[in-house]
């Protein structure tokens, strides 16, 4: 496994594959957990070469906070990534990520005005602009990203639409631990009585999934609400039932096929997401 620093190293790894490889890329930010592993995994067993990217992209953070207290540990990352046989790291520092301030700004319309869109302002034009520059560099074949940032993957497809770009885009199942609460690189700074009560969002989310039968979206909503502020120690931020493809909130079953409840709330000062097909 070759771990590159600078984009000249990175270029230099790429060309030693040969010509025109089919490379599969998972961009991360570290602290890698299974849900990353599995998408090297995937990638692993449907391309040639596999490229990470580790990158903790301050400019995709709304909260300073948030940024300071995201966890880092690189070495982990490395063994992690070499046991699954990824063939090129990809870690700059925020100077060679971004040598001058970035000036990008992508539309997303409607996309990027609902959920982490309304709470995190300016967040998917941070994610847009890493990622168009990653995809730049590394020129992928395809490129995998986990469905547990559900409204991420939306906006990254339109990215790639927006910016007529030649990589696939394959979004993967989230990973979850064993009693249901999503993996995410945030849930290591869970306290331990907040960890015990993690799990109970995933079961509300799929105690709704299971009403729909009994419920319309907008009673649905309301009674997942209730469910999800009756949880110690949280602060819900939004619960939407919405069109998987437009991600706008739904009123009737009848409207698309394809639906999606999400959430975003916080436990103890960790903010976390997740979401379920319905
Ligand atoms: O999902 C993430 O970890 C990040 O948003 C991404 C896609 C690596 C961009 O920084």
């Amino acid at each position: 496994m070759i771990l590159c620093r600078t984009k000249t190293e990175l270029q230099d790894a790429l060309k030693a594959q040969g010509a025109n490889p089919i490379i599969g890329f998972v961009p991360t930010m570290g602290a890698l957990h299974e849900g990353h592993l599995a998408l090297v995994r995937q990638a692993k067993r449907e391309n040639e070469v596999v490229v990470v990217s580790v990158f903790v992209n301050p400019i995709q953070f709304n909260n300073s906070e948030d940024l300071e207290k995201y966890p880092k540990d690189l070495e982990r990352d490395l063994d992690l990534l070499k046991e699954v046989g990824c063939d090129i790291v990809f870690a700059p520092d925020n100077a060679e990520m971004y040598p001058e301030k970035p000036t990008e700004i992508y539309n997303f319309g409607a996309l990027e005005t609902v959920m982490e869109g309304a709470f995190r302002p300016g967040h998917f034009n941070g994610v847009a602009v890493v990622v168009k520059r990653l995809f730049d560099l590394v020129k992928p074949t395809t490129a995998y990203f986990g469905e547990k940032d559900f409204q991420q993957l939306a906006i990254i497809r339109a990215l790639v639409e927006q910016e007529n770009l030649a990589v696939e885009i394959v979004g993967c199942p989230t990973v979850r631990e064993h009693d249901g609460l999503a993996m995410s690189s945030r849930n290591t700074r869970l306290s331990e009585e907040d960890r015990r009560i993690a799990p109970q969002i995933y079961k509300i989310l799929r105690d709704s999934r299971d009403l729909v039968d009994v419920f319309t979206p907008v009673q649905l909503k309301t009674f997942a609400e209730e469910q999800l502020k009756k949880i110690p120690r949280t602060k819900l931020e939004y619960f939407e039932i919405v069109n998987a493809k437009t991600l706008q909130p739904i009123e009737n079953w009848e409207d698309c096929r394809r639906r999606i409840a999400c959430v975003a709330i916080w436990l103890g000062d960790v903010r976390l997401i997740d979401n379920v097909k319905i």
